[in-house]
């Protein structure tokens, strides 16, 4: 990537390109009140349990501490990259809690300046706007949390990332849905979309099923499925409901 820009705490690793996701997306999220004031930002995955996504919180909770321990079994990784950050909580939060150095990287703009106002002044927190395709540097550990979905190419995304692994390193994906029945799985979600007034939000969202990642060195670090899980789940709705699946070179 070429030379870097810093604005408004946010640093450019490419070029500006709006084909008018962030608009959509946003305006998507605030209709279902998931974009939250500077205050709510700071304090997550803690919410009241009166919030209207308390379980929701939960389980980003629980995932997060997984990860967490992860890393402080795993001391080789120093270098972390999070793609989709977001509003930066999952970012701040690691690079706060093993002190290794975190990069958030998102196209959506307005949340990058959020995290980077919110989270920004520590040595070890980076928020960059970038094209995941436009990526030259290389990480021990990039995870993708909440955000395969919007990335149609799922396969060719996996192959790039691979690309920006230093020696040893890995990729994780978390808190992301995959879908066994992906035609019934689109229709849902086209037809929620519709109801919610963004139809055209269906044309930036896309499904993926596990079986899509055959064929990568890959390992199920939880599944969900298992019976154990399940009967966890019916009785503690903090039991993440997604895999947790690791990916290496
Ligand atoms: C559901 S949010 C997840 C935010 C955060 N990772 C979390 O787990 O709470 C999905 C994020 O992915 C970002 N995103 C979508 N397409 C992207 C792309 N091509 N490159 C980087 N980020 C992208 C969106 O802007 C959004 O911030």
């Amino acid at each position: 990537m070429s030379a870097e820009r810093k604005i408004n705490g946010v640093i450019y690793f490419s070029e500006t390109r709006s084909n008018g996701f962030e608009e959509i997306y946003l305006s998507l999220r605030k209709a279902e009140s998931r974009v939250y004031d500077d205050d709510t930002v700071k304090h997550l995955p803690e919410v009241p349990p009166c919030h209207r996504y308390y379980y929701e919180w939960l389980v980003r909770k629980r995932s997060m501490k997984t990860l967490l321990k992860y890393l402080l079994k795993n001391e080789y990784i120093k270098e972390i990259l999070e793609i989709g950050c977001g509003n930066g909580w999952l970012a701040a939060n690691i690079s706060l809690k093993t002190k290794r150095n975190v990069t958030g990287l998102d196209v959506n703009i307005t949340e990058l300046e959020q995290a980077a106002r919110v989270f920004g002044n520590r040595e070890n927190l980076t928020f960059a706007y970038g094209d995941v395709y436009m990526l030259d540097k290389k990480y021990d550990m990039i995870i993708l949390p909440s955000v395969i979905a919007y990335f149609e190419d799922l396969q060719g995304l996996i192959k790039k990332l691979l690309g920006n692994l230093n020696a040893n390193g890995e990729i994780h994906i978390i808190d992301s849905p995959f879908f066994d029945d992906k035609l019934s799985a689109k229709e849902k979600t086209f037809k929620y979309f519709k109801e919610m007034g963004f139809e055209e939000m269906a044309g930036q969202y896309f499904h993926h099923s596990l079986n899509d990642l055959k064929g990568f060195n890959q390992e199920v670090k939880y599944d969900p499925t298992t019976f154990i899980h399940k009967a966890n789940r019916a009785f503690d709705r903090s039991t993440p409901p997604f895999y947790w699946v690791v990916l290496r070179k």
